[in-house]
């Protein structure tokens, strides 16, 4: 999917951290050794992410280059290279469903189905309410849990249509659904229950 900037009318002229996360990001950059101070890059996109509404604009990245006396396109190549930085604006739920293969063997594609129809929109569309964006991202890490999705700090595995659709219906309501597996088992432990260590579990 394209990763586009937001046009020029939606970004802000200017952009500072509050003094708390000037705060977090100075403690991110005393992490690392002097003139090294750009390894803090990543941190304080995301911190300028969460500040303005779950987006960077560009002069959320201008005030990190400075920050970090960075080359400015040194900043802009790393929030444009990874999914997890949004470019433009996104809805209040920002659902982002992994369709690499892991997952896309498990199912993906009926999950992709049920988020489409319940929400009304395509990938790297927002719903009219604001509520909701839908994106395709790459493998999140969680494929023992395939297929998964995740949305805003959340994921949601072990999925199926149903159960990806029941979350989003709860996340409309205003409600706040279990996040981890939906098919009822304990993290990534085998579906079935366990299969070894019985001694240790009681099911022996
Ligand atoms: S392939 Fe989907 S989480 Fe890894």
């Amino acid at each position: 999917m394209k990763r586009v900037p937001a046009p020029p009318e939606q970004q802000p002229d200017t952009f500072a951290f509050t003094p708390e996360n000037l705060a977090l990001a100075e403690q991110h950059v005393a992490k690392y050794p002097s003139r090294r101070q750009a390894s803090a890059v990543m941190p304080l996109l995301d911190l300028a992410q969460r500040q303005h509404s779950n987006w960077l604009p560009r002069a959320a990245m201008d005030a990190v280059a400075e920050m970090l006396q960075m080359p400015r396109i040194r900043v802009y190549e790393v929030a444009t290279f990874y999914s997890m930085y949004n470019l433009a604006p996104v809805g209040e739920n920002l659902v982002q469903v992994c369709t690499t293969t892991p997952c896309w063997l498990r199912g993906s594609d009926d999950v992709v189905g049920a988020c489409k129809a319940k929400l009304g929109i395509e990938f790297g569309e927002t719903t009219a309410d604001g509520k909701f964006t839908l994106i395709e991202v790459e493998c999140l890490g969680a494929c023992v849990n395939a297929p998964m999705m995740q949305i805003n700090d959340d994921y949601y595995e072990d999925l199926t249509a149903e159960t990806a659709g029941a979350v989003l219906e709860a996340l409309a309501k205003g409600e706040k659904p279990k996040v981890g597996p939906q098919n009822g088992r304990h993290a990534s432990e085998p579906a079935g229950g366990p299969t070894t260590l019985h001694a240790y579990t009681g099911d022996a």
